[in-house]
């Protein structure tokens, strides 16, 4: 069986805000050069509290969505899923990005978790569209963007982290669209 078509491993999972207490919980998504390899490298334990900061920063004042996914059965933390404000080609839009840790990956988890997701930031009411920017060899990103119904728009030069340039996809979801 493909992995693909092997749904009886996929497990359930929420999405709860980003806390103070989730700053362990960064530091192995953002400073691990595995989980990294698409989003330029390990960051430095400094770079990682700031960011930890930002999150909370930014959710507070509303212009960021920060989750932590949690699957329901054992309370564990497996990632995270964001989405913020941006100005893309003029226009103001969200962003989209996500991590699972990767003793969870190959379940289901990150495209569930970026599902309910989608569902805040259609509720949020505040833009139309979603975009997201995964490398063009970040394979399971590209397919979760096409699994949830992602139009691809163009490959494109990204700059990410400032200014370091990488080959993405950009991949553009209508809110306004579907449910
Ligand atoms: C990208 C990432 C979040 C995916 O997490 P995950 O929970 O394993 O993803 P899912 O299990 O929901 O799988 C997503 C899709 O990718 C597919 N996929 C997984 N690995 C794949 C691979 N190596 N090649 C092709 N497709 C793959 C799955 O089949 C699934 O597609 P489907 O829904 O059509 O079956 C995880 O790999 C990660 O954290 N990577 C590092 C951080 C990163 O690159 N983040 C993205 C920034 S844009």
């Amino acid at each position: 069986m493909s992995r693909r078509d092997d749904v009886s491993e996929r497990i359930a999972v929420s999405i709860e805000p980003w806390g103070e207490g989730d700053l362990a919980l960064l530091q192995k998504l953002m400073g691990d050069p595995e989980m990294t390899k698409h989003l330029g490298g390990p960051e430095s334990d400094e770079q990682i509290t700031e960011r930890h900061a930002r999150f909370l920063r930014l959710a507070e004042e509303g212009s960021a969505r920060v989750f932590k996914i949690v699957l329901q059965a054992s309370g564990e933390a497996a990632g995270s899923v964001v989405y913020w404000e941006r100005t893309w080609r003029g226009e103001p839009v969200y962003e989209i990005g996500w991590e699972v840790l990767p003793v969870f990956q190959g379940r289901g988890i990150a495209s569930a978790a970026t599902k309910e997701a989608i569902a805040m930031a259609r509720s949020d009411g505040k833009h139309r569209f979603l975009h997201a920017f995964p490398s063009v060899d970040n394979l399971p990103s590209n397919a979760i963007c096409r699994t949830l119904g992602f139009t691809l728009i163009e490959e494109c030069e990204f700059e990410y982290p400032r200014g370091s340039f990488m080959r993405c996809n950009d991949w553009r979801l209508d809110l306004c669209m579907g449910s």
